[in-house]
């Protein structure tokens, strides 16, 4: 607990452009959460490099997410909103963890398979041990909710099994963290294969819509969707493709699905597709304002990054100094 409240951690990397699933996926989602619990939301530049990254890229794209975080809404007086790597506890803390952590535990996570068979000219250690990294960030703020997608469950399991092997040898160290899965919405699909999560990697750059895709980027794309041939603007599994655009008009909007389908009764995919496109320009416009505006203001920016990075240190170091204190390193010498 942190003044009373419970404390939430989540992250994301700056890899690639955010998508709109990323937004009504998870930032949005924050925002929701942010008066109920002491928020730490972090640019996790650390995990980014498990994969080769140009260095000038990764700096102006972290500065970017960071941004986009308090555009988004979240108050940066009120969350901690900072760099992973300006913060040294996380490394540390990892360090530690990575002793209670068996390879075996590793060799299972799915992502790790997935991404080493994407990268397998590059799979290195940090690679194997990005899980312990990511429960590091956890476990250091003592959180007891972490909101991830579905595809990051299995690493959530992994830090509560760490958290629980170490405070069962040293004691109650670590508060043991819940995953916070979001509902519907949270789920946005490609555009063009609504099988697929929309994903910042996609080769296909129709299938995802972009944060800072201008509103005909973004009118052409929903209007080149993938439907089916039923003509019904239905919520069900068996069209997928309409209902992957019902949760991101539902999502834009407000509307229940059951309104969304009360609404265009008896209309075709063209008209759905306009109002979807144009819920999403609306929707994205004012975030894409305040980007803007905030980007001019270099000297905010500049001072929430350095003050928040002392608030999380603050934080880190009370958890890291009693983990150093449990494992059995020498007191410091004040
Ligand atoms: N691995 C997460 C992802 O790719 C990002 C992440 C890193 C994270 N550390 C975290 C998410 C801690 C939640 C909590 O989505």
């Amino acid at each position: 607990m942190i003044n009373d409240k419970k404390v939430l951690f989540s992250g994301m990397q700056a890899t690639g452009n955010l998508t709109l699933g990323n937004y009504l996926g998870a930032l949005k989602n924050w925002v929701k959460l942010s008066d109920e619990y002491e928020c730490f939301y972090c640019v996790v530049d650390e995990h980014s490099i498990t994969v080769r990254q140009d260095p000038a890229t990764l700096r102006k794209r972290a500065r970017a997410l960071l941004t986009l975080y308090i555009a988004a809404g979240l108050d940066p007086e009120k969350n901690c909103i900072y760099y992973q790597s300006h913060v040294s506890g996380h490394a540390e803390l990892a360090w530690i963890l990575n002793c209670f952590t068996y390879m075996g535990e590793l060799n299972r996570m799915t992502q790790f398979k997935d991404k080493s068979a994407k990268h397998a000219d590059n799979i290195n250690a940090g690679l194997f041990t990005y899980p312990v990294l990511m429960a590091a960030d956890i476990l250091l703020f003592q959180a007891d909710v972490v909101p991830v997608g579905i595809d990051q469950k299995q690493h959530l399991e992994i830090t509560r099994d760490i958290a629980q092997r170490f405070n069962s040898i040293y004691g109650d160290v670590f508060t043991i963290p819940e995953p916070y899965i979001g509902k519907s919405g949270a789920r946005i699909m490609s555009l063009q294969d609504p099988s697929k999560k929309m994903s910042k990697s996609d080769e296909n750059p129709n299938g995802s819509i972009y944060l800072m895709d201008d509103p005909d980027t973004i009118m052409r794309k929903c209007k080149r969707a993938v439907t089916d041939s039923e003509g019904h603007i239905c919520y069900r599994d068996e069209q997928p493709g309409v209902k992957n655009l019902i949760d991101i008009y539902s999502s834009c909007t407000g509307k229940t699905p059951e309104d969304v389908e009360k609404e265009f009764d008896g209309k075709g995919y063209g008209d759905f597709k306009l109002a979807v496109g144009e819920a999403v320009v609306s929707q994205l416009k004012p975030l894409q304002e305040e980007v803007a505006r905030l980007e001019k203001d270099k000297a905010f920016i500049d001072s929430v990054i350095k003050n928040n990075a002392e608030k999380a240190a603050y934080y880190a170091n009370k958890t890291l100094r009693k983990v150093q204190r449990k494992v059995g390193f020498p007191d410091r010498i004040r």
